[in-house]
């Protein structure tokens, strides 16, 4: 697949490691300028970073779930590249908290941390982003969400309720924001080779998993990426408010 990203400028949630990284590489190899986010893991920031060649790209410390954080954040992003042509929410966290095995301050916090991240934060960067966009005559919003939205996540309900909540508010932004020449688009991936599915797939029941999809194996992160890449390219405004799956036909939902 070629793209032609030149002139435009991607801004990216946890750019810094997995799927965000490899988003980050593919933009910048097509001619993007690349800005992206990390929580607080500077090395493997840097490392991406540099991995993206010289250009105008940039790497910013933030928390998505932080608003006063956003709002600064946009400010900076706003006075030096002035337009967002595209931003993928992408950060995200996935912590163990089974009903049964969690205390309940526990299971408070992983239910707060993981909606203020997966779906609130995504819903913060896209009033800025979204307000850019209008100024500039529109953009494309895409966001990471999971198979677990639909197939729930037993071990992990919070973040199974967040991605369905990324999907509903997808859903309702990209009514909200189409007259506006906005479109928002959704990928839900099964798992994904990342530090964030290491621990399970590395674990006992690694090779179940890898084997709910016919093709033996889970999805590599620049597959995700290269879907990215296709709903941020032009003529593929009409898809907006799908959700796509990317499981290797792990979980056919009708
Ligand atoms: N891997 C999978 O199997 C899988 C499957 C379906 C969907 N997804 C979704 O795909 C997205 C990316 O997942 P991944 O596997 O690439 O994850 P990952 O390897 O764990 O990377 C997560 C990224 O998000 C950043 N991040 C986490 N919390 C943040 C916060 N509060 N504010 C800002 N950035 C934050 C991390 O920054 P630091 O490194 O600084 O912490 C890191 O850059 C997530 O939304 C995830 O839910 C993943």
């Amino acid at each position: 697949m070629t793209f032609d990203f030149s002139g435009k400028t991607v801004l990216i949630t946890g750019g810094s490691r997995g799927i965000g990284a490899a988003t980050a590489r593919l933009f910048a190899r097509w001619g993007a300028t690349v800005v992206f986010t990390y929580r607080s893991g500077e090395e493997a920031a840097k490392a991406t970073l540099a991995s993206l060649g010289a250009a105008n790209h940039a790497m910013y410390r933030l928390n998505v779930a932080d608003p006063a954080g956003v709002q600064q954040f946009f400010a900076v992003f706003a006075a030096r590249y002035q337009k967002a042509d595209i931003l993928v929410n992408n950060a995200g966290i996935f912590t163990e908290h089974k009903i049964l095995d969690t205390g309940y301050n526990d299971w408070l916090q992983n239910w707060n941390n993981t909606l203020q991240t997966n779906l609130t934060g995504a819903a913060n960067m896209c009033y800025f982003a979204s307000r850019l966009m209008v100024e500039h005559g529109g953009g494309k919003i895409i966001n990471i969400s999971s198979r677990g939205a639909f197939r729930g996540e037993p071990d992990h309900p919070a973040y199974g309720a967040s991605k369905a909540g990324l999907n509903a508010m997808s859903q309702s932004l990209a009514i909200a924001l189409a007259p506006h020449n906005i479109s928002v688009h959704v990928i839900a991936p099964g798992f994904v080779e990342t530090e964030m599915a290491a621990e399970t797939l590395e674990g006992p029941s690694g090779d179940l998993i890898k084997n709910q999809s016919p093709f033996g194996r889970v999805a590599r992160p620049e597959e995700v990426a290269g879907l990215v890449a296709v709903y941020a390219s032009n003529g593929l405004e009409f898809t907006s408010g799908g959700i796509a799956d990317l499981n290797g036909a792990s979980y056919l939902r009708s």
